[in-house]
Parts: C-alpha cells; structure tokens; sequence
C-alpha cells in the first residue's frame, strides 16, 4: 500500500447503484487493496460500523464492518469480506437500525439473530464467523446492500407508512452519482 487512504463519497438512497446487485470479485489486485482501505477509512469517518461498497459507488460483492467499534470500546478492529454470504442462521431479534445512505430514518428491524458467514479475505483466504447480537444484524445489513436491498425494505406496512414520505422526498432529489448532502 503506498498511499493514503481516501473519504469516499456516499450514495444516497434513489440512487440506483444501491438497488444494483453487486458484481462477484474473482480477482484480488492491488487496486481491490487500496479500495479496501477506502472503504475501511470511510466507514470510521462516517462514524459507521459498517459499509458496503455500492454505498460509494462501487457494485462489487465487499463490504467492512467493526460491529464492536465504539460500543464495547474505541479499538478499531475493521474486517473486509470479500464475496460474503450467509451460510445458515437462527433466531430472531429486534434491533433499531439506520443506514448512511438513507439519512435521518430509523427503524426496528426483524431479522435473524444468529448467522454463520463465509468470505474471502483480502489474503484470498476463505473464513467462516459466527456472530450473534448486534454483530449478526451488521452484517446482514451490509450483505443486504450487496443484493439491492436496503433496511427499509424489511419494514412492517405501517412501519413503511411512516418512512414513506420522507424516502419518497429523498428519491425525488435523488441523483445518480451525486451525494445530495454534500459533505458534512
Ligand atoms: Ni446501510
């Protein structure tokens, strides 16, 4: 790695690149590398415990996650999942949950509580983890991303009914490529 990592601008929901399902990565370059990188730094300026890459405009099948990230501590101890996918799962929870591309709403989500993921790592290695709590649900939602789906999908009717306005407002300023909020 010879350079420094850069912020990345986040696509926001309207955007069709987060609706996209993401491409495979059958290769690991150096340029895979440096994006990994990208992303990880995005993530920890963003404040988030995790991202995915069509967030920044890339429909790759990579996301990064830290789910202990500043609640059990401030040790940062990023993971990059490269073709990540749910191997089995268990359970159930409810966890309130927002999303960076879709500023300003939060949600309770039902989803799995327990999950059991496979991924390449940046070393081309396969890995397998199992998560439970909080973790699990930060990587079903960022795998989510890696299938065109977004957490508002998962909403109840009237959960839905509630948001729809405001993603409704969201959509019509939305703009391919374009982050509507600039930067903060
Ligand atoms: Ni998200």
């Amino acid at each position: 790695m010879t350079r420094e990592p850069k912020l990345l601008d986040i696509r926001i929901y309207g955007d069709h690149i987060l609706r996209q399902t993401a491409a495979e990565i059958s290769e690991i370059d150096d340029e895979l590398k440096e994006f990994a990188a990208d992303l990880v730094h995005t993530m920890y300026l963003r404040d988030g415990v995790g991202l995915a890459a069509p967030q920044v405009g890339v429909s790759k099948r990579i996301i990064a996650i830290d789910p202990f990230w500043g609640r059990d501590n401030d040790k940062r101890d990023p993971l990059v999942m490269i073709n990540p996918a749910i191997e089995s799962y268990a359970g159930e929870t409810e966890t309130e949950e927002g999303c960076i591309s879709v500023p300003e709403i939060y949600a309770k989500v039902t989803r799995p509580s327990e999950v059991r993921v496979s991924y390449t790592d940046l070393d081309g290695e396969t890995q397998m983890v199992q998560y439970a709590g909080f973790p699990a649900v930060v990587v079903q939602h960022e795998l989510d991303h890696l299938n065109g789906v977004l957490f508002t999908d998962h909403l109840g009717t009237l959960a839905k009914l509630q948001v729809l306005r405001k993603l409704k407002a969201m959509e019509k300023l939305a703009v391919d490529g374009v982050n509507i909020r600039g930067e903060d």
